[in-house]
């Protein structure tokens, strides 16, 4: 169920009227809804319930923002962070430091410090030279490390490339047949704890198959390394499970078939099991709200050029990513349109030749599906302003991420002493 629905011809998200929001924030802003997150969370504990007490621990890259977090929080979701910025915000939410897994290719020292200062459930590492280090830091600081190695399974995850990180070519992960070898040289290393082992094949996963491969040989590499005599206590399944974007497209498996799914693939293993859902979570939590500044007759079709950018939402142009475009109050009729931003690149588009509702100057538009890596991947390209954050829950709505701008940019450079002296 969408928590963005119509009301009396006006687009809502939840009881807030779109409108009211752009009105009082501006454009271009996203939109979240408390409910539609809340609601995925809780169809995810329920899909993986009979797996004991998995530790679902919230991707945060997919949405950092405090607000977000600290929801998915009181819904006691734990963390997958993979810098110390992503630690110190799921601390912020006030996430318990045995349910936060540190992962990531490029650990630095401070950020392992960070981490162990602070408690974590683990570390999951990808190469000996990251354990080596960590090794050091911890035992620098008196503390015994909590480590799971994260193993790549050599599975195509069928996903956009930019977005597989399970082959042999990725630079995630240490190859599954090196895992012996890597987990007998932990043993020699000082400050560190192998707990278990870990899996993260790729995003916008629309098929279980691949899962159900990685996950496949995650379990008989575990079994195996019990019988060199690790005693492994859990197995991160990681995230990566698709959403739909495109309702003319057959959806992505469904929580339901993954949770039985993983069932029956791990049955006997006898570890706890961690999994790292993002986009799963707060992909459909949101839109992005944006204004039609003008329709510019264009050679095939016009361009409807809006106030949102290839800076507020990197996923068309850096993946081809598909989004749903509407109106939030549509005048009746359609077009077929290419909807593009104001940014000087050619890639600045959010769709091309697409079927939508007949949009005018001054005219609200969403473009779906934005909760996860949306506001996140912003940047200020063109000078332009970071789009503002909205949470909405029920009827109460509120700004938790202000539009940050020239003035603010500005104000943080600095025109050196020798520069404001010539002339
Ligand atoms: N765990 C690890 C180790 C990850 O690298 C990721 C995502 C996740 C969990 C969460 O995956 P999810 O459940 O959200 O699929 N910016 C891209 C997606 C990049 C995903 C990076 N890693 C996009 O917009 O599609």
């Amino acid at each position: 169920m969408s928590y963005f629905r119509p009301h009396e011809g006006v687009l809502h998200c939840e009881g807030v009227p779109l409108p009211a929001i752009a009105k009082a924030v501006g454009t271009p802003v996203f939109v979240y809804s408390t409910n539609a997150m809340r609601a995925q969370a809780n169809a995810l504990r329920a899909a993986l319930s009979s797996l004991g007490d998995p530790l679902i621990a919230y991707a945060v890259k997919a949405n950092p923002n405090i607000a977000v977090l600290t929801t998915l929080a009181a819904e006691g979701l734990g963390a997958d962070v993979v810098s110390g910025g992503e630690y110190s915000r799921a601390r912020a939410a006030g996430i318990a430091p045995d349910k936060i897994v540190f992962s990531g290719v490029g650990k630095t020292a401070d950020e392992m410090r960070l981490a162990l200062e602070g408690g974590l459930c683990q570390f999951n590492l990808e190469s000996v030279p990251e354990a080596e280090m960590l090794s050091g830091v911890a035992l620098s600081m008196g503390r015994t490390a909590p480590v799971a190695f994260r193993v790549n399974p050599d599975v195509d995850a069928g996903s956009h490339a930019k977005i597989s990180t399970g082959a042999a070519h990725n630079k995630f992960g240490i190859p599954i047949d090196d895992a012996p070898a890597a987990c007998t040289k932990l043993r020699d290393l000082p400050g560190l704890e192998l707990r278990g082992l870990a899996v993260h094949i790729g995003s916008q996963l629309t098929s279980l198959a691949p899962l159900e491969a990685a996950i496949t040989r995650l379990g008989a590499m575990i079994a195996h390394l019990r019988s060199q005599g690790h005693p492994l206590r859990t197995a991160d399944l990681g995230g990566g499970l698709g959403i739909p974007y495109d309702p003319s497209l057959p959806p992505p498996p469904g929580m339901e078939d993954y949770g039985a799914m993983v069932a029956r693939l791990t049955r006997g293993w006898n570890v706890r099991l961690i999994f790292e859902p993002g986009r799963l979570i707060v992909g459909d939590a949101g839109v992005l709200l944006t204004e039609v500044i003008r329709v510019k007759p264009g050679p095939v079709a016009p361009f409807v050029i809006v106030d949102a950018a290839m800076n507020d939402l990197l996923r068309p142009s850096l993946y081809d990513a598909w989004h749903e475009i509407g109106a939030v109050v549509p005048r009746g009729g359609e077009m077929i349109a290419d909807v593009v931003g104001p940014v000087c690149e050619s890639g600045d588009v959010f769709a091309t030749a697409r079927r939508l509702d007949r949009a005018e100057a001054g005219d609200l538009m969403v473009i779906r599906t934005t909760g996860a890596y949306a506001a996140t991947m912003a940047g200020t390209y063109n000078s332009r302003a970071l789009a503002p954050e909205v949470l909405v829950d029920g009827s109460d709505w509120a700004v938790v991420r202000p539009r940050r701008g020239s003035e603010a940019f500005l104000a943080d450079e600095t025109v050196p002493v020798w520069l404001s002296r010539a002339g």
